[in-house]
């Protein structure tokens, strides 16, 4: 098995204040323990999973990875942990064979971190491994809060926040390089990356969950409680809810956008190539029905747009075809416990012609979307930069609800 998660739960949650060891107070009726290792055995691959536990409570942790691992149970393993988090790393990354290639590290307790977070780090690190540059992954979420520096009472200054992100776990590493940097670390770093960083390592983000929080406080506990709860009141995810509850969680997305005609590049709309047609300037292929039905599914999970997650300056997306965009969206409101339900797009421009192409556009769009796509076309009767035919619009919108 070439893929293993280390999951360490051997804290003993002082600042929960409870006098039990924290992965073993209970979520809404069901260990914090529990809560986290769920998801690890529904992975698409294979994956080995090492818990790490409070030493008093090898026997009782042991029960607990059985009950939830079921047939998987011969494909994990409990040792007991370390001082520190730290420590407790070096744990349980001691314990696995050398033919594990990727490794995930986890706090058991961010217990609601969903499955598509761990397949979103694994997939990133797998990547990373086959194009040679083995690069480490964290998850990451945008700092929302304004940030302040402080002396003391006094504010000092405005930290721009632009440039922070707060990280979750799982962080995942190729394993031998992981393996290294703990053995060279001066035990200074608050997390995997930091070790990795510290010996040398280069550590990307990954798009974060905001389910993946950490329960650290009494306030964390009660808010993990509702989650769990408004989880099982609405269904979600099991498909039994009542229609009234999934409908309530349905959202809505809107997307817009417009490019210039450039009769130099080749022309693509809607994924699809239109030979012989002036094509549009952008950034990336200037597809402007894919990069509204991407704003349309990003907007429907309040996730923001292209711009912010795609950086349409950031070179990685120059050139970019519209279907790594849509399927940025698509993950993104995975990682969100989001899928779509369907999406409309109506372009809107003299040419290229859509009709004689409408069936096979919705096509190629629905492969990458997931959902069913309707494409509409219209002019504008003459009228504005699309009558004059300087350029093409679309507008999508998007309909999503909990996966
Ligand atoms: N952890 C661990 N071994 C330790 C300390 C922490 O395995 N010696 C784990 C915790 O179980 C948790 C994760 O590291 O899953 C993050 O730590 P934290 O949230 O600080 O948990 P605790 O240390 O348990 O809480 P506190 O700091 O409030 O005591
Ligand atoms: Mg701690």
């Amino acid at each position: 098995m070439s893929r293993a998660v280390v999951v360490v739960a051997a804290g003993s949650g002082t600042r929960l204040g409870i006098g039990t060891a924290k992965a073993f107070v209970p979520v809404a009726g069901q260990l914090m323990l529990a809560r986290a290792l769920e998801p690890l055995f529904t992975l698409a691959s294979p994956t080995l999973v090492v818990v790490v536990a409070p030493a008093a409570l090898l026997d009782e942790c042991r029960q607990v990875v059985a009950s939830v691992a079921g047939a998987a149970a011969s494909y994990t393993a409990v040792v007991p942990g370390g001082a520190d988090r730290h420590g407790s790393v070096e744990a349980g990354l001691a314990v696995l064979p050398d033919s594990v290639a990727s490794v995930l590290v986890h706090d058991a307790a961010r217990c609601l971190t969903p499955a598509s977070q761990f397949e979103r780090v694994f997939d990133a690190v797998v990547g990373a491994l086959v194009d040679g540059s083995g690069v480490g992954f964290v998850p990451a979420l945008p700092v929302t809060d304004t940030i302040k520096r402080v002396s003391g009472a006094e504010v000092v200054e405005t930290v721009d926040r632009a440039a922070l992100v707060g990280v979750q776990t799982p962080q995942g590493f190729p394993l031998a390089a992981l393996r290294q940097a703990y053995a060279l670390s001066a035990r200074a770093e608050t997390d995997d990356a930091g070790v990795f960083q510290a010996a040398g390592g280069t550590v990307q983000v990954v798009p974060g969950d905001a389910d993946a929080f950490k329960i650290t406080t009494p306030w964390d506990l009660g808010r993990a409680e509702s989650i769990v709860r408004s989880r099982s009141g609405s269904g979600s995810g099991s498909g039994s809810g009542s229609g009234s509850s999934v409908a309530e969680q349905t959202r809505f997305g809107l997307g817009v956008d417009v490019h210039a005609f450039d009769a130099d590049s080749p022309c693509r709309v809607g994924l699809l190539d239109f030979p012989g047609e002036a094509g549009l300037s952008g950034h990336s292929d200037g597809d402007a029905v894919a990069h509204a039905v991407c704003d349309a599914l990003l907007s429907a999970g309040g996730l923001g747009d292209i711009g912010g997650r795609f950086g349409t300056s950031d070179p990685a997306y120059a050139g970019a075809t519209g279907d790594v965009f849509i399927r940025g969206a698509v993950d993104a409101l995975a990682g969100a416990g989001l899928a779509p339900v369907s999406v409309t797009v109506q372009v809107i421009g003299n040419r290229p012609r859509i009709g004689t192409r409408r069936a096979e556009m919705q096509d190629a769009l629905a492969a990458v979307v997931g959902a069913p796509v309707a494409v509409s076309g219209t002019t504008t009767d003459g009228l504005g930069f699309t009558g004059r035919g300087e350029g093409l619009a679309a507008i999508a919108t998007a309909v999503v609800r909990p996966a």
